[in-house]
């Protein structure tokens, strides 16, 4: 199998952080927080998403034996690759968003209580929706979660792709039924085409970014990810309470998600907070280091695709620019190499199916601990617990082979 990323050193290429002076440990989970992501929005989407068909939380992997290797006390990794059988924690915000867009016009045209999703999939309403049309841009995995809510719920949906996507991720799309449109320039750009596509043809976007005058819908779609923080939780007794977290960003989203849950409920106590980015498209790390919103120019593609994004979601930053402590960037090799050793685990974990947006956050913090000065700002020892996300599995199968030199159903048979 012919292995397209070299194995290089995660230290041969440079890492660069930005410590957070505004992330100050007293700060108050604020209303304006609240707003954004918050416990009691979260029992509602915990109440609509648990009672789907399929619905099993997702495994929370302990990893002690590369928590050895690199000198840390644990690793928690929760293994969103089975997730609703769509292979990423996106199948939790996307349709989510759907929902609440149908029941939302539904309640404008009919008045009365918002129907639940067990109505909707048993057909109550069809007449109004499958009048209806959801659309988004996405790189793969947020376009499969509207494809795939639209079709449980029995409205239409169009899904827009960049030039970049690969062919196995939109074939994963319009699998669900979606319409598909592939634009020629890049993520921000199929963003801007679907939000002009929409206003003309009269759809409901369901974007997983935000942007000036539009956040209601986000808001949904990032309510629906804390689900995952909330599963972590009810498995893990209080004295685990993670030391650190490390979370991967495109837009910012998913990140958010889980930094405004842990500090909402843990106050003081919560978790110090990484969030990682592609060097090659690090908006969040720009943002970071002004101070302010910073967009981007994506000059070449990551192998992260899920992470390529240029522009944050300005919802996202209102948690994150007091919320999270440190914005550290990666050379892609970094996740190349993290996907590896979780396929390939040296001691005695587990193997892991993680895809290459998946393992970031891990592979962050493999990048961290390797240098000392900067293991010691973020205060990772030998006494730290620290939760990642791997956010997806073998989204792209042909890719992962690639990469990790065998399919990830043989990496599944040798975990088995
Ligand atoms: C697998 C995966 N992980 C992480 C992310 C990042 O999420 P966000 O854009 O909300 O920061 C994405 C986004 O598409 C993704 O597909």
């Amino acid at each position: 199998m012919p292995k397209r990323f070299p194995l290089s050193a995660v230290e041969a290429k440079g890492v660069r952080i930005v410590v957070n002076p505004l992330a100050r440990k007293d700060l108050g989970y604020s209303p304006a927080h609240l707003s954004v992501i918050s416990r009691s929005a979260l029992a509602e989407a915990n109440s609509e998403i648990t009672a789907w068909p399929g619905y099993a939380p997702t495994p929370l992997l302990s990893l002690p034996g590369l928590a050895r290797e690199i000198g840390v006390g644990r690793i928690w990794l929760k293994d969103e690759g089975a997730r609703f059988g769509l292979g990423s924690f996106k199948a939790l915000g996307g349709a989510y968003a759907v929902l609440r867009v149908l029941q939302r016009e539904i309640v404008k045209r009919r008045g009365g209580a918002p129907p639940s999703s067990a109505e909707l999939r048993a057909g109550k309403h069809r007449d109004i929706v499958q009048g209806i049309t959801v659309t988004t841009a996405t790189d793969g995995n947020h376009g499969r979660s509207v494809a795939w809510g639209a079709q449980i719920f029995g409205c239409q949906s169009v899904i827009y792709i960049h030039a970049h996507v690969s062919d196995g991720r939109e074939r994963a799309i319009a699998a669900y039924g979606a319409r598909m449109v592939r634009i020629t320039g890049n993520y921000d750009d199929s963003v801007r085409q679907a939000a002009s596509d929409a206003r003309r043809n009269g759809w409901s976007v369901v974007s997983d970014t935000s942007w000036p005058g539009y956040r209601d819908i986000p808001r949904d779609v990032m309510q629906g990810y804390a689900l995952m923080a909330d599963e972590a939780m009810a498995v893990l007794p209080e004295a685990e309470l993670p030391t650190h977290i490390f979370v991967q960003g495109g837009v910012g989203g998913l990140a958010a998600a889980i930094c405004g849950y842990f500090w909402e409920r843990y106050g003081q106590m919560r978790p110090y907070f990484v969030v990682v980015e592609p060097e090659r498209a690090a908006c969040l790390f720009a943002s970071a280091r002004a101070g302010q919103p910073t967009a981007v120019t994506i000059e070449q593609e990551t192998v992260m695709a899920g992470l390529s994004c240029g522009e944050i979601s300005p919802l996202a930053w209102e948690i994150l620019a007091t919320g999270a402590n440190m914005f550290v960037t990666i050379p892609d090799d970094a996740a190349v190499s993290a996907m590896r050793r979780l396929a390939h685990p040296e001691a005695a974990d587990r193997p892991v199916v993680a895809g290459e947006s998946g393992v970031a956050g891990l592979a962050g913090l493999l990048c961290i601990r390797a240098r000392p000065a900067l293991a010691k700002l973020a205060s990772l020892d030998a006494g730290a617990r620290i939760l990642c996300i791997n956010s997806e599995g073998a989204t792209d199968p042909e890719l992962y082979s690639r990469i990790v030199g065998e399919t990830a159903e043989a990496v599944r048979a040798r975990a088995a």
